[in-house]
């Protein structure tokens, strides 16, 4: 059983244990869907003030929603469309203080206020996998080091396909 550690110390040093822990449930598996799942739940339970987190994956088209917790999302978004579909456009985390603000938000949830869009690309050939999505509805939820924590464990998970 995966009992996860309560987070402590400053925020660099949460999101250094938050990163440990990712790794241990990831360690040799290669399965995308039981990797993103358990990043989902880690990542939702293991950081406050969150409304939803998961994964959308590229399908080659446009993005579609993968494993995640909070409430049911909206399923396909196109690469030029939302938060998402521009952090997977431009290859560019989207970090919004203010979703109202983002010209083409998406809302799926409307308790969402600030959000955090990591683009996910393999290691290997630098395809694009999807997105790492996190919402928070407090307004301007995520600082930079909020980012740098998260961008580590998107990384995590990319390299956990290879
Ligand atoms: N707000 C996102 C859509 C995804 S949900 O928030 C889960 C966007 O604008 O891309």
């Amino acid at each position: 059983m995966f009992a996860a550690e309560t987070l402590s110390g400053s925020k660099s040093d949460q999101y250094a244990q938050l990163l440990a822990q990712a790794r241990a449930l990831m360690h040799g598996e290669r399965d995308r869907i039981a990797n993103a799942a358990n990043l989902a739940a880690l990542v939702y339970h293991g950081l406050p003030g969150l409304n939803w987190a998961g994964f959308y994956f590229f399908d080659g088209r446009e993005l579609v929603v993968g494993p995640f917790q909070g409430l049911p999302a909206c399923v396909r978004i196109p690469l030029d469309k939302g938060v998402c579909g521009t952090a997977a456009s431009t290859g560019n985390t989207q970090r919004v203080a203010d979703v109202h603000e983002f010209p083409g938000h998406i809302a799926c949830d409307s308790a969402s206020r600030s959000e955090v869009v990591v683009p996910l690309f393999l290691p290997g050939d630098g395809s694009l996998v999807g997105v790492l999505d996190l919402d928070s509805p407090e307004p301007d939820r995520f600082d930079a080091d909020d980012q740098r924590g998260i961008e580590a464990i998107a990384q995590a998970f990319v390299e956990s396909l290879a």
